[in-house]
């Protein structure tokens, strides 16, 4: 017998299954039914028996899933009932038992929750990699003077090494973040039941430790209307994948001829169909493009999870392919990225002759006056004057006359021209985080130990 006389329309199964996609949770779903048959038996509510013949269908499912993948029927709604179909067909009606003092509501949470740790896990793994590389290379490159920029005006000379390392502890916050995502799966949903608990008296703490949660979820109402730890997940991958489009944007505009600052290996690049001279860096355009892919998703989610009355609701299906896509984009844009500014090859003389550039030393020398008791505003508009005279004569401010230096540096000719002259401005930085040689060398420092805890 059915609760229903009508079959369902076929149009209704096509909106409702979500088979085609979750059944990447199936080594997740065979692992957490396995966690629950042998804790079912433990307190009795299903025999020894029973439970072997649960297992031995349960290994088989695996043992499918690993090969060939979960044999599909065009009648499996989800994954759950899926699994459930194939452990009966291997099994007979023993399969039936699977379900006991279950829900696919608490079912689909713990799969998630099981899917995030493990891609939490996988994320901070692939940061670390990333930043392992960005250490490395700006090792090679520790004293390779390049114009910082702020508004993409050139401001003030930097080591490439202190830029490279910019994205370093951006990374770092992001492995942080994939971090909190550990704590945030780590109370089990599992034993919710649809919303209210169940009818048995079953051990929540033995499935959460067989499993690898660290408590149980304290209220079954929320266990099972509980994305947040989906949320977080997206929201790490969102500041994630941002960070990575901003290193993208600039490895496109460096290998630009415009800047030509370095150049994207072969294996990261490709050629126009065209023009037979073009190299183009598509590694670093696609990184900046699929950020807000996957920012798109953690909004797609607010929007699917606010208002949303408790507890399970079918909107909830809808988690899914958000959370795959995400994964999926950002894990192969981390491991792309990787890669691309592992084999970048930068271009020295062109770094250093843009970082050469005299007006890149106008702070140094309003620095320079304030050193003489010249108030810092007015040391700032004397030399804003300098340089509108020597862009007005098409000058160098080093090639402005004696007399002009003389009136316009409060009568500090001689140091203002020896300063511009003396091209040293990326020495004199030498506040902490700053971007003098040795301060770069203490950054570096501090950069490895962050990797060997992260290693240890
Ligand atoms: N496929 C469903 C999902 O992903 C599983 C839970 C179904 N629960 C239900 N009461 N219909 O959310």
């Amino acid at each position: 017998m059915s609760r229903f006389s009508d079959p369902q329309d076929a149009l209704f199964r096509a909106l409702n299954s979500s088979i085609a996609f979750d059944r990447r949770l199936a080594p997740y779903d065979v692992e957490q039914s396995l966690a629950h048959v042998r804790m079912l038996a433990a307190r009795g509510i299903i025999t020894d028996g029973d439970r072997a013949e649960l297992e031995r269908g349960l290994e088989a499912v695996r043992a499918e899933v690993e090969t060939d993948g979960l044999p599909a029927d065009a009648g499996d709604e989800d994954v759950h009932m899926a699994i459930e179909r194939r452990v009966t067909e291997i099994v007979g009606p023993v399969g039936g038992k699977l379900h006991t003092a279950r829900s696919r509501n608490d079912q689909v949470a713990t799969d998630l929750a099981l899917f995030v740790r493990a891609h939490a896990l996988a994320g901070r793994e692939a940061v670390l990699r990333l930043m392992g590389v960005l250490v490395e290379v700006a090792e090679r490159h520790i004293d390779w003077a390049m114009p910082g920029y702020t508004h993409l005006q050139r401001a003030q000379p930097v080591y490439l090494s202190h830029h490279l390392l910019a994205y370093f502890w951006k990374l770092r916050r992001d492995r942080d973040r994939f971090e909190f995502c550990l704590v945030a799966t780590d109370e089990l949903p599992l034993g919710a039941g649809a919303l209210a608990g169940v009818n048995f008296d079953t051990s929540r703490t033995d499935v959460a430790r067989e499993l690898g949660f660290g408590a149980v979820a304290e209220n079954s109402i929320d266990a099972v209307s509980n994305r947040d730890f989906v949320l977080d997940y997206l929201a790490a991958a969102a500041t994630c994948a941002t960070h990575l489009s901003q290193l993208g944007a600039e490895i496109v505009l460096w290998s630009s001829e415009e800047f030509g600052f370095c150049e994207v290996a072969d294996a990261f690049a490709s050629g126009s169909s065209m023009m037979p001279q073009k190299k183009n860096p598509d590694a670093a355009e696609l990184l900046r493009a699929k950020a807000p892919r996957v920012a798109a998703h953690l909004v797609a989610l607010h929007g699917v999870l606010h208002g949303l009355p408790l507890t399970y609701n079918k909107d909830l299906q809808e988690d899914k392919e958000h959370l795959f896509d995400a994964v999926d984009t950002l894990e192969l844009c981390l491991a792309a990225a990787t890669g691309m500014i592992e084999s970048l090859a930068f271009h020295r003389e062109r770094l250093a002759s843009a970082a050469a550039d005299e007006f890149l030393g106008a702070t140094d020398v309003a620095d320079l006056l304030v050193r003489r008791g010249v108030p810092f505003r007015d040391a700032h508009r004397m030399v804003a004057g300098l340089v509108r005279h020597a862009l007005e004569r098409g000058v160098a401010l080093s090639e402005l006359t004696d007399e002009e230096l003389e009136k316009g540096a409060a009568g500090y000719a001689d140091e203002v021209r020896a300063i511009v002259v003396g091209g040293d401005w990326i020495a004199s930085k030498v506040s902490r985080g700053g971007t003098a040689r040795a301060r770069v060398e203490e950054q570096l420092e501090r950069a490895r130990e962050v990797l060997l805890e992260g290693r240890g």
